[in-house]
């Protein structure tokens, strides 16, 4: 089992209805592109409202040490003075993405691409994950890797070309990180870089390259997929961005108002990029009483204020075309489905085995801990809903996964007895406000 240094037990207990109105921080994915496009851009990139979560900060610190100058004038408030395509120096020291696979993955297409060597490594759970996803096309593209840990692991160190040779890749699981890693190497190459995806994935990168000034274009391909094809070497220029609410961390706030009876509560500007929005669908399939009380557009993508109250849930079918629109939302999920009527199955779930931790058994694990009947049946998780009466009263174990150890705090707040986790330290990667955040609508978390 993967552990923190120092373990930070965390225990949530039912305590009443959730009431009251908040923002949740900006974006991880955005935050991340932004300071790699900060980096990339001539000129000075004005960011507001950007995540301050420590994988974010890994992506910061790891910009500064490939040429950017980095400044944090307040709260979300940065400026990015770049390097721009091909003018990336050489790194003194390793780059440490400690937890963050998302900046790790994107760095390694940026720096595959460029004239130098650049090892990365990062802490237990990334150590674990699967790094051959992105060293294949980089590969096609001239990338040399001088080293590696066995299956293609972090710590590892790739030499880029002089040169990047333009590729078409077809990725060989549905995967934002891996056609952004591609696109991003695609920069520094002359000519035409395409992705093929079967399943659509998120499409922060496309819009950003577009933002920048690159030539993208994006048509469909097949029943849910995209062909992406970005024009090689062109000058990105800086451009503000604004940084909307992350969804991935409002799911915690608005399952918690769904599971915790007599809860009525506001989320505000939510992004609600439909690629990013499988869990609204799947929970209002669910019965949820979600509406939307305002619309607007914050830096290119469309945001909603969400009014969630608590009600009962039934079970559904997730169909597994929906996983990447969700991907992250699945443990979180998987905590509504246990107090809802009847059995939820989510199919093709096999992505979530590489995330922070091995989602699917860390779900299962903690379920059980709680008393919820489940199993996984090849790549599905099926859940027996409670009908609102779930035991608590376990442990659930984190294995250095935010998104594990607050969605079982959430389910702590329904459950007839506290849960705990067995460390609470990752979720400062992604939400560092959650505790208050919560507590502040009338949780008990401590
Ligand atoms: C992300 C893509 C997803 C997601 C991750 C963020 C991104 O990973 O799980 O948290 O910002 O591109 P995969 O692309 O590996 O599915």
């Amino acid at each position: 089992m993967a552990h923190a240094e120092h373990p930070v037990p965390v225990t949530a207990r039912a305590k009443g209805p959730l009431c009251g109105r908040v923002r949740v921080p900006g974006d991880k994915s955005i935050s991340h592109r932004a300071m790699i496009f900060g980096l990339l851009a001539i000129g000075e990139t004005r960011i507001t409202g950007l995540l301050e979560g420590e994988d974010v900060m890994r992506t910061a610190a790891a910009a500064r040490a490939l040429g950017a100058i980095v400044h944090h004038d307040g709260p979300g408030a940065w400026r990015v003075q770049g390097a721009g395509v091909g003018g990336l120096k050489q790194p003194e020291g390793l780059l440490d993405f400690g937890n963050a696979g998302t900046g790790s993955r994107l760095m390694m297409g940026v720096c595959g691409a460029h004239p130098i060597t650049t090892t990365f490594d990062g802490d237990a759970s990334l150590r674990k994950r699967p790094m051959r996803r992105i060293l294949d096309p980089l590969e096609l593209m001239g990338a040399v890797v001088v080293e590696q840990r066995e299956g293609g692991r972090v710590p590892l160190t790739i030499r880029g070309p002089k040169e990047a040779v333009p590729i078409t890749y077809r990725p060989p699981v549905a995967s934002a990180q891996i056609k952004s890693a591609v696109l991003l190497a695609g920069l520094a190459a002359p000519g035409e870089t395409t992705v093929i995806e079967a399943e659509a994935t998120r499409d922060h990168t496309e819009k950003m390259l577009r933002h920048f000034g690159a030539e993208v274009t994006v048509t469909r391909e097949g029943a849910h997929g995209r062909r992406v094809v970005l024009k090689g070497q062109p000058e990105l220029q800086a451009a503000p961005i604004a940084v909307p609410a992350d969804p991935s961390s409002a799911a915690f706030p608005l399952v918690a108002a769904l599971i915790v009876p007599g809860s009525d509560i506001l989320i505000e500007s939510v992004m609600t990029n439909p690629l990013r929005s499988g869990l609204l669908a799947t929970l209002r399939e669910m019965g949820a009483d979600i509406t939307v009380e305002s619309e607007t557009n914050e830096g290119g993508e469309s945001v909603a204020t969400l009014r969630v109250r608590a009600g009962g849930l039934k079970g559904v079918t997730v169909p597994p075309e929906r996983a990447p629109s969700m991907i992250d939302e699945y443990p979180v999920l998987a905590v509504a489905a246990s107090f809802a009527s009847g059995t939820t199955r989510m199919r093709g779930l096999q992505e979530l085995r590489v995330k922070e931790s091995d989602r699917l058994a860390a779900v299962e694990a903690g379920l059980k801990a709680a008393g919820v009947t489940c199993h996984i049946d090849g790549d599905d998780l099926v859940v027996e809903g409670g009908n609102g009466n779930v035991a608590g009263g376990g442990v659930a174990a984190t294995h250095l996964d935010h998104r594990i150890a607050m969605s079982f705090l959430v389910m702590g707040l329904a459950t007839q007895k506290p849960m705990q986790v067995d460390d609470g330290a990752m979720i400062a990667t992604s939400f560092p406000s959650f505790i208050p955040l919560m507590n502040g609508l009338g949780a008990e978390i401590e």
